[in-house]
């Protein structure tokens, strides 16, 4: 215990700017937690660590003003946090300030005490209690490092994404990125889906069986997790067949305007491919009916992407024979081909790779 106290005014002391107790400071107790939390976008969202925010922001006009409005949603455990969103005073993200690096850290997370609601976005508001922390273990020990409280129902209702989820809006009125249009916060449990429960326990302190995931599946990391929420179903037809999709996703099925989704139908006869269709799904905004970057789109252009628990049926005429096997793979790439050259991400692997969401074959 002695020793455990000297660490914990060791952290004190070495710690002692942060306005957000550092990440560091959870490993030692939350250690699974810790290490899928590094895996996820979240511990990642910084123009450091992710190329495809920086490609964005290299181009945005934000940057000639010398203003990183990112900041907000991408590394909000800033300490200059103000200082970086104020215009035309030389202040940008600075690889090496340790708070940046920090990104959508767990303090911060842990610390959102209400969301205010907003045209242009949401607002975060952060506790004043540096050292109490909000979760939803009703039942659960006291910690030596920290106070918990269970009563916010932010947390309780698995809403406190939306103030940097629910909607991004541009100068125009238009919703760049939202996941959920109408911006009915109430209820919309990203934490079900995006945290399930998995194996291992809570804390070094006591034994539990499982714990919240902490990687965030998403559409980079994790999105095995996420695959047995899109169902692909085959139905064969007099003439030709269907393919669905059927998604039981509460929201768009890719939500980035930077994002494509694709679905791949191939027919095999005799270890032959004898067919191949590939479909695209896409929101696509810009203005005078073409695609311009977000920060100067007015209208969206054309929106074919998959909506929330929507079943798209697919149509193909190929006629089928006895014994076809017939492959379908719904899969998507995080930036559009087109804008891959644009933002100059052409040796980016992730930018440029096809993620499966789900692959499925059926015998006719
Ligand atoms: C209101 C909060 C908010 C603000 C402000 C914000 N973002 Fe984001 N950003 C998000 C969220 C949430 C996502 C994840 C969206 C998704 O995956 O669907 C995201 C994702 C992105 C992505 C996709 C990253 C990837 O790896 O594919 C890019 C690019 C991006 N943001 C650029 C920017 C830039 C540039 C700015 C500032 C000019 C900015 N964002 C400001 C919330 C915000
Ligand atoms: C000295 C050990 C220790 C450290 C360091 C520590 N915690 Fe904890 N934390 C605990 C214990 C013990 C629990 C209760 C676990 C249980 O009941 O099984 C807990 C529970 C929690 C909970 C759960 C609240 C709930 O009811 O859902 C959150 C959130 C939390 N910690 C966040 C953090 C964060 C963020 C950090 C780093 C800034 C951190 N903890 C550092 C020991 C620690
Ligand atoms: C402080 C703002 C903020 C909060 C709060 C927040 N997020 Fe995020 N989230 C982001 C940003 C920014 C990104 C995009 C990071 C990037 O791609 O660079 C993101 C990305 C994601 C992704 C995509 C991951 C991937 O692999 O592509 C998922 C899923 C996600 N968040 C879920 C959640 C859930 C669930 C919650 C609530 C428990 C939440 N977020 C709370 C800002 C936030
Ligand atoms: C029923 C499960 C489910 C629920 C509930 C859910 N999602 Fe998702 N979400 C998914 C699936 C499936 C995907 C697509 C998988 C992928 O991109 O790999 C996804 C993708 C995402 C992405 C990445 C999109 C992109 O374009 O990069 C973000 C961010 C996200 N969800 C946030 C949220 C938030 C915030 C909520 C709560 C309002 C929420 N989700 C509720 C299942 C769910
Ligand atoms: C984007 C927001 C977000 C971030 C970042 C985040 N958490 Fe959590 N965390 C949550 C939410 C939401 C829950 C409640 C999950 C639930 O209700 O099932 C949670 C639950 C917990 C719990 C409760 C135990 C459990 O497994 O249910 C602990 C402990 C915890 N977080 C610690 C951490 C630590 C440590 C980090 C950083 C390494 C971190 N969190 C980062 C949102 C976050």
């Amino acid at each position: 215990m002695k020793k455990f106290l000297l660490f914990l005014a060791f952290l004190t002391l070495t710690f002692a700017n942060y306005k957000f107790a550092p990440n560091e400071e959870c490993k030692s107790c939350h250690p699974l937690i810790f290490e899928e939390f590094q895996s996820s976008m979240h511990a990642n969202s910084t123009i450091f660590k992710d190329p495809i925010h920086k490609a964005v922001w290299d181009i945005h006009p934000a940057k000639k003003r010398e203003s990183y409005d990112c900041a907000k949603c991408h590394t909000p455990a800033a300490d200059n946090l103000k200082e970086l969103i104020t215009p035309k005073n030389g202040i940008l993200p600075d690889k090496n300030s340790k708070t940046q690096n920090e990104a959508i850290s767990c303090a911060y997370c842990h610390r959102i005490k209400e969301i205010k609601e907003g045209l242009k976005t949401n607002i975060n508001i952060i506790s004043k209690e540096p050292k109490k922390y909000f979760g939803t273990l009703k039942d659960h020990i006291k910690s030596p490092y920290h106070e918990i409280d269970t009563s916010n129902q932010n947390f309780l209702k698995g809403n406190v994404c939306m103030g940097c989820h629910s909607h991004k809006r541009n100068r125009f009125g238009l919703n760049v990125c939202s996941t959920n249009e109408n911006r009915e916060i109430e209820n919309a449990n990203c934490v079900s889906c995006h945290m399930p429960k998995v194996k291992g326990s809570v804390s070094t302190l006591r034994e539990t069986k499982t714990h919240t995931f902490h990687g965030f599946a998403g559409a980079h990391a994790h999105h095995d997790k996420l695959s047995k929420y899109v169902d692909i179903e085959f139905l064969p037809k007099l003439r030709g067949f269907e393919i669905a999709v059927n998604s039981k996703v509460p929201h768009d099925l890719l939500l980035h305007p930077l994002r494509v989704a694709f679905l791949k139908v191939s027919v095999i006869r005799n270890g032959k491919k004898v067919f191949e269709k590939k479909e695209i799904f896409v929101r696509v905004i810009g203005a005078e009916g073409k695609p311009t970057p977000p920060w100067l789109a007015k209208e969206v252009v054309k929106d074919t992407m998959i909506k929330e628990n929507e079943k798209r049926v697919l149509k193909y005429s190929f006629e089928l024979q006895k014994d076809d096997k017939i492959v379908a793979i719904l899969g998507y790439k995080l930036v559009k081909p087109p804008m891959v050259k644009k933002l100059k991400l052409e040796n980016v692997e992730i930018a440029n790779k096809p993620f499966i969401l789900k692959k499925e074959t059926f015998k006719y």
